[in-house]
């Protein structure tokens, strides 16, 4: 068994990796992600977002999206669509547009009809809004908060469940993955759109860790029971662990599986942890050494395509050998 068949044995839904656009040229890392039982759920990692699905505003194209789509359906596989409201990752149209509160209302429920319309029946779970939060749990100061004010959150989950009835809703953010301030504020997102009857499926803990600083089992297993105790599902839905200097120690390798394994032990420990996403699978194609200098090595499998550690003893915690 690999990791998706032995989480499904074990009561996820899924275990899933991102992926990008130009890594599909490469025939290893492809023979790898479509296998199902290696990965069984697909988040697109750019090519969903604003500045590519509506370039102009009003004018869409899902070209480059729908490449994603298509192989993850193509190999049976679910997809998290990601994201619909984000404050990076927009169009210049938006981020240095004139906008009123209605204009920009109207453009952002323009936006969410069309790309929810267009992936219709095709997403298990829409990434609403995407890290609205500060790490001190206040508003990220960004286009729509600074505009709309914090509605155009209720605004986003109404429009995107008025599209599509049928997908799962989440918010998602990083840093929540651990009691605080921050997953208190991610708490109350949930609480307000459910005191007001509009629907939220579900929150995403992306999981960006580093090694020696991901959060304990029992931190992060009482942290996703405080978000299922509200009535939503929960996901890791961008895992990685980094090394914050390179090249790892042996004992720096032993960490990182810990780490590992307390992040998946923490969701199979929670009812209502649906999945597991690595924020793409091999060091080979992953975000971080260009946003951190220096850090990286923080996928299970190594840029070689070779196995870490970490891999080994994720695969064994699931039952497998
Ligand atoms: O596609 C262009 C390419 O044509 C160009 O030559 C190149 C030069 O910089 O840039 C390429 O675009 C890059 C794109 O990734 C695709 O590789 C962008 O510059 C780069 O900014 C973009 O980074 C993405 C980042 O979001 C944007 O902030 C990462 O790939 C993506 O992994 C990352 O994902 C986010 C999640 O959506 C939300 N949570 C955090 C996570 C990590 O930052």
């Amino acid at each position: 068994g690999q990791l998706n068949t032995l989480a499904k044995a074990k009561g996820l839904k899924y275990f899933g990796s991102a992926t990008d656009n130009s890594e599909l040229s490469d025939t290893t890392y492809v023979d790898i992600l479509k296998n199902t039982s290696n990965f069984g759920q697909i988040t697109p990692g750019n090519t969903q977002k604003w500045m590519y699905v509506e370039p102009s505003e009003g004018t869409f194209d899902f070209t480059q999206g729908d490449v994603i789509t298509s192989f993850a359906e193509g190999n049976g596989q679910m997809l998290r669509c990601h994201n619909l409201v984000w404050y990076n990752e927009l169009p210049s149209w938006v981020t240095s547009g004139t906008w009123t509160n209605a204009t920009l209302i109207s453009a952002l429920k323009t936006h969410i009809q069309g790309e929810v319309t267009h992936y219709k029946g095709q997403c298990y779970c829409w990434d609403v809004v995407n890290e609205a939060l500060n790490d001190d749990g206040t508003w990220r100061s960004d286009v729509f908060y600074n505009t709309i004010g914090t509605e155009y959150v209720p605004i986003a989950f109404e429009t995107a469940a008025l599209y599509d009835p049928n997908v799962k809703l989440y918010y998602n953010d990083y840093n929540i993955e651990y009691s605080g301030a921050k997953a208190t504020a991610a708490q109350n997102i949930v609480k307000s759109l459910q005191a007001r009857g509009i629907k939220i499926d579900g929150v995403g803990l992306q999981g960006h860790f580093i090694v020696g600083e991901t959060p304990t089992l029992s931190a992060q297993t009482s942290n996703l029971e405080s978000f299922t105790a509200l009535g939503v599902e929960v996901a890791y839905t961008e895992v990685d662990i980094r090394f914050t200097s390179l090249p790892p120690s042996t004992s720096g390798y032993t960490q990182q599986a810990t780490d590992y394994v307390n992040t998946v032990s923490a969701c199979l420990a929670t009812t209502d942890c649906v999945g597991i996403t690595l924020w793409d699978f091999t060091d080979k194609y992953s975000w971080i050494p260009s946003t951190f200098s220096g850090q990286g090595d923080a996928c299970l499998w190594n840029a070689d395509f070779s196995t870490k550690p970490a891999y080994t003893s994720v695969i064994s915690l699931l039952g497998g050998a």
